[in-house]
């Protein structure tokens, strides 16, 4: 028996850290509003724990994507605004959630709704195309909803000095003036994460911050974010091998001396990219350890070389990167992917979620 608590495959999420970027990011906003993005459950952290820290730390408004994530903030008893912004045509949204409204068809089907229109200023998924705006915000003028705001989203904010973003501004100012024109007095919104950090002129009257509040900046160097999320597992067992022995399926990893294998019982299953086989390293006793072989569905194994590695020994896949071990983007990196992809990718239901903070 051993006195080790054993880890299987644990998220921890420092809700400190969640609270230090949302002040950050609510101080550099300076007087816009800010909407905490929690779709997708927080990003992979928990929609309703995030929520309720970023509220505390400044963040006024929730940004949702469906009906069922709205209604279980509501549930939570959170009421703070929220706008939830896509979903199936004929979702159940609750009444005192704001919609994103992009169409006539889709304005047609409410009353008595406080909506956001949005225009499609260069994106081209949702959103209003410019030639139907007009019609839309007429139609939204003369229609029982009330018009809380018009918005729209940026395509590649994330590169500075980036062209399109200037001219996604372009058209969110035509836009808005084409509003007032039908005689709507509208709030505006337009950035996210990225245009936050980078385009104060772009703030309005509300930033929607979902990628940094978590602590991963789409704009490396521009703010001291702390990310918030921590991937744990721990060894359960380990073996020596001999030189010339093949590691896991396939047999993909050969061993060129004699070393010490840990098992760890974490995997794609788990939210373990197989992507990442034989490309990445873990944190076991402070010391970064590579992974070999392929990433099976509930295990990988871990090269310690001549290290004694006791069972139970902690072992941290990735976390803020202040004790030494790897990031969410370096996983995103190596992947050719984005951080957010990561950390949604966390939100298994054989993870379990831990709060610190
Ligand atoms: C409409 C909208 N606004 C804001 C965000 C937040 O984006 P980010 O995570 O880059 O801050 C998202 C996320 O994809 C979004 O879909």
């Amino acid at each position: 028996m051993t006195d080790h608590r054993f880890i299987r495959a644990e998220v921890t999420v420092d809700l400190d850290a969640i609270r230090h970027n949302a002040a950050l990011l609510f101080a550099h906003a300076e007087g816009a509003e800010m909407m905490a993005v929690v779709k997708a459950d927080g990003y992979g952290h928990g929609a309703v724990e995030v929520a309720r820290a970023a509220l505390g730390a400044g963040a006024t408004w929730l940004g949702a994507c469906s009906a069922e994530e709205a209604r279980a903030l509501r549930k939570a008893g959170i009421d703070a605004p929220i706008l939830a912004w896509l979903d199936l045509p004929d979702a159940d949204v609750p009444s005192d959630v704001d919609l994103g409204v992009s169409s006539l068809e889709q304005l047609r089907a409410l009353s008595g709704r406080r909506i956001h229109l949005k225009i499609d200023t260069g994106l081209a998924r949702n959103g209003c195309p410019p030639r139907l705006w007009p019609d839309l915000v007429r139609a939204a003028a003369a229609s029982d909803n009330e018009v809380y705001a018009i918005w729209s989203h940026l395509a590649c904010a994330d590169e500075p000095g980036q062209p399109s973003v200037d001219r996604q501004a372009q058209r969110f100012a035509d836009a808005f003036r084409v509003a007032r024109d039908a005689g709507l007095d509208p709030k505006r919104h337009l950035a996210n994460s990225a245009a936050t950090l980078n385009r104060p002129d772009l703030h309005f009257d509300m930033v929607r911050v979902g990628i940094a509040l978590y602590g991963l900046n789409p704009v490396p160097g521009t703010m001291a974010l702390r990310p918030a999320m921590t991937l744990r597992s721990s060894v359960v067992m380990t073996r020596r091998i001999a030189a010339g022995e093949r590691v896991s399926y396939g047999g993909s990893w050969t061993a060129e001396r004699p070393t010490t294998l840990a098992l760890v019982p974490v995997g794609y299953a788990d939210g373990v990219p197989r992507g990442l086989s034989n490309r990445f390293d873990v944190l076991i006793g402070g010391v970064r350890r590579p992974v070999r072989g392929l990433v099976c569905m509930d295990q990988i194994v871990v090269d310690c070389g001549d290290e004694d590695i006791a069972v139970g020994t902690e072992v941290v896949l990735f976390g803020s990167g202040s004790g030494g071990e790897p990031t969410a983007r370096e996983w995103a990196d190596t992947l050719g992917t984005i951080d957010q992809e990561i950390v949604t990718g966390m939100s298994r239901p054989r993870l379990q979620r831990r709060y610190t903070g």
